[in-house]
């Protein structure tokens, strides 16, 4: 039985109701459609659009609707054409003409707009919570870590000593971005288009401000057509979602590497690492390798949206049922890699001593070298110059800049003198990176400190 079927003479071909039906997805938002039709209904009564009494019998049967389906008591038909449709048949299979009387001044255009927003802000919260819990993940390791030498790389090599806490730090900052992007996005999804009706809004004297509040919603859409037509913030939670997987994606394939014997800077736990069926002594990051591979179908999911969106005239068009499985699956494949990268990360082994051995052969300390000799007075081109002779003369002997002898400094520059072996040394590098946004680990303490705070007084 169809909604429409009034002025159809046959049922609609059966394949082609698969092909044309939604339920199979979007009854992920029954709760979501049932509320919205409480406070639809709640205020047609209210309105005087409906007679109250109905509109209570209304409200308390939609009310019994949903606590059968989730405690399993009632099932989703799955004939269902979507899940408003199979709501309002239930509602009216128990109460009658009561029941048929909740469509009035509504459209499904403009319920499943609600859903849609009812659904995705839940999301959006939930995805923030787990970022949050990313980043504070994150920040207690960069403390624990926050002396720990490791090298910075820029094109795959070696380049500058950083410490391994403020690497961490690095990816806290992309996750907070990616946290404030969600609290953009929810602030935009944040109105209500119930009243739009079909994509003209309606005649009845409806107080749209009412339900937008019975809902929760900070304010009503200005413009019918596009409060049934727009898509705006799936295509901006997608984008949210695409670029939080691709942080994601990097900091897997940065773990992937310091997991092989040729980096060794970690070692994931057992319980978040697999073995191999025929190579016994594989460890390998799948779970890392995952993500970073998931993170193409979240790229997919708003290539999907876009494109679906681009050549829409106004207002509804059944293309847009097309929003829901994209939009789901994003939000579903950030779940679940957060859910399984946090812990993996929580409990990676950090080997400090790997971490220093890679920084100490691969000369990242020549920047601080002619450093040194700029604070003697030599221009840093010069500087530059003398340090990369003195580079070359170590790869020629088999040396570092740690174990050249002074005479050998002193044949390239006078102005070399012994203390050369302390401002080229590791610890002196990095502790004088103490500029704002600098490797010090006095830095690394004070931000990781300051997000914590923020973290725990729910100001993140
Ligand atoms: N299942 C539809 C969707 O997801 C609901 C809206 C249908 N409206 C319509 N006029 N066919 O978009």
């Amino acid at each position: 039985m169809k909604l429409w079927e009034g002025k159809f003479h046959k049922e609609l071909d059966q394949k082609t109701n698969d092909f044309n039906s939604s339920i199979s997805f979007d009854s992920r938002m029954a709760q979501e459609d049932i509320e919205g039709s409480i406070a639809h209904a709640a205020m047609l009564g209210s309105c005087g659009i409906i007679d109250k009494a109905e509109a209570e019998s209304i409200c308390a049967e939609l009310k019994q609707i949903l606590s059968e389906l989730q405690s399993g008591a009632l099932q989703i038909d799955p004939q269902a054409e979507d899940i408003h449709t199979f709501v309002e048949g239930e509602l009216t299979a128990r109460l009658g003409a009561a029941g048929k009387r909740l469509h009035t001044a509504r459209s499904r255009n403009d319920q499943v707009a609600v859903d849609i927003r009812l659904y995705l802000k839940k999301q959006c919260g939930a995805l923030s919570g787990q970022l949050g819990s990313l980043v504070g993940v994150l920040c207690k390791k960069a403390l624990l870590y926050k002396e720990t030498v490791m090298p910075g790389y820029t094109h795959m090599q070696r380049a500058q000593p950083i410490t391994f806490g403020h690497h961490l730090l690095a990816y806290a900052e992309m996750f907070l971005r990616d946290l404030s992007r969600l609290t953009d996005t929810k602030k935009r999804m944040d109105v209500c288009p119930l009243g739009s009706g079909a994509l003209a809004g309606t005649t009845y004297p409806l107080d749209r401000e009412y339900t937008a509040k019975l809902l929760g919603f900070a304010g009503v859409t200005n413009n019918s057509l596009d409060g049934v037509s727009d898509r705006d913030f799936c295509m901006e939670l997608a984008s949210d979602i695409a670029i939080a997987m691709v942080h994601l994606s990097r900091f897997s394939e940065e773990i992937i590497l310091w997991c092989s014997w040729e980096f060794r800077f970690v070692q994931l736990d057992d319980a978040f690492s697999t073995g191999s069926s025929i190579m016994p002594q594989k460890k390998n990051p799948d779970i890392a390798e995952l993500v970073r591979g998931k993170t193409g179908r979240t790229i997919g999911d708003l290539t999907t949206l876009l494109t679906m969106m681009k050549g829409l005239p106004l207002a509804y068009n059944k293309d847009m049922q097309e929003d829901k499985e994209a939009i789901f699956d994003a939000v579903d494949t950030l779940r679940m890699c957060l859910t399984a990268f946090i812990p993996m990360v929580d409990t990676m082994k950090v080997l400090p001593q790997n971490m220093r051995k890679a920084a100490a052969h691969g000369f990242i300390n020549a920047t601080d070298c002619a450093d040194y000799l700029v604070n003697k007075g030599l221009p840093f081109r010069d500087a530059y110059r003398v340090t990369g002779d003195l580079v070359a003369e170590c790869v020629e002997h088999g040396l570092t800049l740690e174990t050249l002898p002074i005479e050998t400094y002193r044949k390239y520059s006078a102005l070399f003198d012994a203390d050369v072996f302390d401002a080229i040394s590791l610890d002196t590098c990095v502790n004088g990176r103490k500029v704002t946004g600098g490797p010090a680990p006095q830095n690394v303490e004070a931000q990781a400190e300051r997000i914590l705070q923020e973290l725990e007084e729910g100001r993140i």
